[in-house]
């Protein structure tokens, strides 16, 4: 890269007050791999936030994580689903909140709702895989989701903060037939994968989640976490075909193939994959919807 990335993130900061992380979220990253939290001190914590805890509770007793009996407390919820869900579950519906507005006037080019849907998506597939994976070896699919559902986050940030340049880069992407991310690096020097680094750089997300914001769509450059950055990659990629195109299918899980193989996945797991996201999709939905 021929531009001095520092120097931007410096302009960047001095034009957009970046978010951070509200309180409960931040707090609960720091708080969740130290042996001394228990199950009660992270349900106390979430119950600070009355609507963010009416939240987690439907979650937990939705068909997403099918969870047979039903959950009435935040503490049962922590106990049965565990904190690493917990983790995941906050950090997603808090970021999700953090950037969904009502008063979309000027959406015009940037449809929120197909960001979202397409986030969702992601997020999705990236947990079917990482199941399918677990046959080989560990990766969480809860992170995976996660990491799914918040890939893209840096675009949401530049439409909010860097309007101009965002729908200058979105414009650049229309007319020349190239893709956002290309577009960015192209016109601006930056792109949302740069932004979501910056602005998680304080958020103590942990490396699995992160990584993949920063580097989905350079697997590759990868130094760390490399398998969840190519998982979200792969679901990025698959996200943006139609799963009922049985030719489409075919042929992207043909295409990602070697790349599959670097994660432990065929492309069959890719298509069989595929064939679950309709059902999956309506079982997540409880994710982005209404509440
Ligand atoms: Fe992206
Ligand atoms: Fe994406």
């Amino acid at each position: 890269m021929n531009y001095n990335l520092e120097e931007l993130q410096d302009r960047i900061k001095t034009i957009a007050n970046l978010p951070t992380l509200p309180h409960i979220a931040s707090r609960l990253m720091q708080i969740v791999n130290s042996p001394n939290t228990s199950a009660d001190t992270v349900a106390a914590l979430v119950s600070q936030d009355i609507s963010l805890s009416a939240k987690v509770l439907r979650l937990a007793n939705s068909a997403f994580y099918g969870i047979p009996k039903s959950i009435n407390t935040l503490n049962n919820a922590v106990v049965i689903l565990g904190f690493k869900i917990i983790q995941t579950m906050v950090l997603s519906l808090t970021v999700f909140d953090m950037f969904t507005r009502e008063d979309d006037e000027d959406g015009a080019s940037f449809d929120r709702n197909a960001f979202w849907k397409h986030s969702l998506r992601c997020a999705v597939i990236a947990r079917l895989l990482a199941h399918r994976r677990r046959r080989t070896f560990a990766l969480d699919p809860e992170e995976a989701f996660c990491a799914g559902l918040l890939h893209d986050v840096g675009k949401v940030v530049m439409e909010q903060y860097l309007n101009q340049d965002f729908h200058k880069a979105l414009n650049h992407a229309r007319t020349n037939g190239v893709s956002i991310f290309e577009a960015e690096r192209d016109v601006l020097g930056y792109t949302h994968c740069d932004v979501a680094s910056w602005l998680t750089g304080s958020w103590s997300l942990p490396d699995e989640i992160e990584q993949p914001l920063v580097c989905h769509h350079e697997p590759e450059e990868a130094t760390i976490c490399a398998d969840s950055v190519m998982i979200c990659h792969l679901a990025d990629t698959l996200s943006e075909i139609d799963e009922n195109d049985e030719d489409a299918v075919r042929e992207t899980a043909a295409s990602l193939e070697q790349k599959a193989r670097m994660v432990g996945l065929s492309a069959r797991d890719l298509t069989e994959a595929a064939a679950e996201i309709g059902a999956e999709m309506e079982r997540a939905s409880v994710f982005i919807g209404k509440q």
